[in-house]
This record gives structure tokens, C-alpha cells and sequence, in this order.
């Protein structure tokens, strides 16, 4: 029988991916993370995406790869922070998935994305300011679609991924 997908949103440096490839292991199911779906379905980093296409040509293969990946069920899905954005990708999530937002603080994110090189968002002098800016806007995306929100400061991703499990719906374990 197929289970419904887990799909877990959250800003940058919130530990999407890491949670989610914990979960899939622990689940005994398939793990995908849409950004890293992107890359391989196009041989190249979102960086160069982001140079090439702009951030629309990104956002218009965020959404290809959502519809993609929730074509099946069963899996564990790590989104990017901004797939919340289009009602479009909103609506596959909801329709698609049990959706968990990890809560993750300002402070946590600087933490964790100080030196990034990766993420074209963030190349900018003031990344902090920009992160800021990003979350306020996003955050109440992620309240109204989230299933089920987690606070992710100070703790551990196992232990983290760990309690997740726990506040599941049965039928989801
Ligand atoms: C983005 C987040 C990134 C990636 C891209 C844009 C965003 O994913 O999709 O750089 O708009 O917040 P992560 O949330 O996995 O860092």
C-alpha cells in the first residue's frame, strides 16, 4: 500500500535536506531533494541556473520538479525555501503531501549559511538582512501550509528527525 509523500519546507539552513535523509532512512523510504533534483536533471548548480535563466527560469524548474517528484507517493521530499512562493506549488504540496515546517531562528540560519557560496540569494553584503527580509515574507507561508511545525534551534538533527517520527500520524510511520 503507498503512504502519502512527507514533505518538509522551511528557509535556507533550516536542515531540510539532513532532517529529511534521517527520516527517509529511518522510514525505510525514498529520499529526493527538488533542488538537487534540479542539478542532476540539468548537469548544472542553481547558482549558474539563477545567472543563466534568472530566478524565474529557477522558479519555473522548482515547479516542473515539485510535479515530478509528487507524481509518486511514499517519499520523503525536501523542498527549496522559496517553492512556497506560487500558489501552483502550494497547491501540489497541500494536494500532495503531509508537510512539516522546521522553525528555524534567524540566528540559526547565519549559523549555518555564513560562508555559503552556493545560494544566489544570499550573495549579497548584508546576507543577514536578506534572510530576514526572506523569512518575514515566507513565514506565514510555511504556518498556513504546515501539517506540523517544528522549532529546529540547539538540537541535534538525529534527535531532531527522532521526535519528528514520533508526533507522525501513525498511518505515515
Ligand atoms: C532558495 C533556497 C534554496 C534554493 C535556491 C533558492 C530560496 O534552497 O532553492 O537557492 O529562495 O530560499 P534551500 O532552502 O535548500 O537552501
Amino acid at each position: 500500500m503507498s503512504q502519502r509523500n512527507i514533505i518538509l519546507i522551511g528557509p535556507m539552513g533550516s536542515g531540510k535536506s539532513t532532517i529529511g535523509n534521517i527520516i527517509a532512512k529511518r522510514l525505510h523510504r525514498d529520499f529526493q531533494d527538488s533542488d538537487h533534483f534540479i542539478e542532476q536533471r540539468t548537469g548544472v548548480d542553481i547558482a549558474r541556473i539563477f545567472d543563466i535563466e534568472g530566478e524565474q527560469g529557477f522558479r519555473d524548474r522548482e515547479t516542473s520538479a515539485l510535479r515530478e517528484l509528487l507524481k509518486d507517493d511514499g517519499r520523503v521530499i525536501a523542498t527549496g525555501g522559496g517553492s512556497v512562493l506560487r500558489a501552483e506549488n502550494q497547491q501540489l504540496l497541500k494536494q500532495h503531501g503531509y508537510i512539516i515546517f522546521l522553525d528555524t531562528s534567524l540566528n540559526q540560519q547565519m549559523q549555518r549559511l555564513r560562508r555559503d557560496k552556493k545560494r544566489p540569494l544570499l550573495q549579497t553584503d548584508n546576507p543577514r538582512a536578506r534572510l530576514e527580509s526572506l523569512l518575514q515574507e515566507r513565514r506565514p507561508i510555511y504556518l498556513d501550509l504546515a501539517d506540523l511545525v517544528v522549532k529546529t534551534d540547539k538540537r541535534m538533527a538525529r534527535r531532531l528527525a527522532a521526535d519528528i517520527i514520533n508526533q507522525l500520524p501513525e498511518n505515515l510511520k
